[in-house]
């Protein structure tokens, strides 16, 4: 399917690893010029940067002042923005709501909520200017299926997709689509790091981390599908919902979760 993507502008927030990388590759291999925040960089990031038009900006996107940097180096590298995916977000496993003090809710809510809204107040007005322009939210299965294990993280994505509506139905009478995605678990380092998720399901399981994603978490979580998703076609239902291709779908949150959501 031709995408219509060639020569847009996109920025990506916590474009170095996992879900975010992915995208910074699809965008960057449909000829999009790619604009790429994270705190540090990647060899992957950097061998991508070496043949695309794709930017690093190292920011911190927990801050304000980070979250408008970013848009405001793209728009100064390419006098435009046409597409802004905000993925960055993060989860810590959590033991007892009763042990989640208020500076880990801020810490969690910065980056996986407030990131979004910086990020999407400093594109708007060169989003409405470029016309024809997306946004694409990556939040989670958690917003409508909230777990105590992440009990700050699935309010900050229910906020996440809520805001999704909202800037949908303000925005695309001005030729501006909002749309998000939802993804149960996906292999990147969010799951795989040292000390992540991977492990600690392993260690509560008695098996190692790889058993632990391949084995344990699709039949705990009961995904139909077997498997948990992989970071590239998340990425693929971004780059859809960011094309052309997509002109008339917007407001909408996707599932991509292997059957995991049981509801309509
Ligand atoms: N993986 C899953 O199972 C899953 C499921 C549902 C939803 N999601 C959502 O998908 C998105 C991406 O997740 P992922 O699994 O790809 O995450 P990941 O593998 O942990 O990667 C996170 C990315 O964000 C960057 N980052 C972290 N803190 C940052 C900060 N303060 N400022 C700027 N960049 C920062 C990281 O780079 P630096 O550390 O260098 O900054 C990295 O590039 C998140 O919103 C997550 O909630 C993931």
């Amino acid at each position: 399917m031709e995408l219509h993507l060639k020569d847009k502008v996109a920025v990506v927030t916590g474009a170095s690893k996992g879900i975010g990388l992915a995208v910074v590759e699809k965008l960057a291999r449909e000829g999009v010029k790619v604009v790429a925040g994270s705190r540090t960089s990647t060899p992957e990031l950097d061998a991508l940067a070496a043949g695309h038009d794709v930017t690093f900006v190292p920011v911190d996107l927990s801050t304000t002042e980070g979250a408008e940097a970013l848009i405001q180096q793209a728009v100064e590298r390419h006098q435009r923005l046409d597409i802004p995916v905000n993925n960055v977000g993060a989860a810590e496993p959590r033991e007892s709501f009763l042990k989640v003090d208020d500076a880990a809710w801020q810490r969690i809510f910065d980056l996986t909520f407030f990131s979004a809204v910086r990020t999407s107040r400093a594109a708007l007005p060169h989003l409405i200017a470029a016309g024809d322009a997306a946004i694409v939210n990556i939040s989670s299965i958690n917003a409508r299926l909230p777990f105590p294990m992440v009990v700050d993280y699935s309010a900050a994505k229910a906020a996440l997709t809520n805001l999704n509506k909202s800037l949908s139905e303000e925005f695309a009478p001005q030729g501006v689509r909002v749309n998000a995605i939802a993804p149960g678990p996906v292999r990147t380092p969010f799951w795989t790091a040292p000390g992540g998720f991977a492990d600690a399901t392993a260690e509560a399981a008695g098996t190692t981390a790889q058993e632990a994603l391949d084995v344990v978490v699709p039949q705990s979580m009961g995904i139909t599908s077997g498997r948990i998703s992989e970071a590239h076609e998340v990425a693929d239902l971004t780059l859809f919902l960011a094309s052309p291709v997509a002109a008339n779908i917007t407001g909408t949150e996707t599932l991509i979760d292997g059957g995991q959501t049981k509801t309509l």
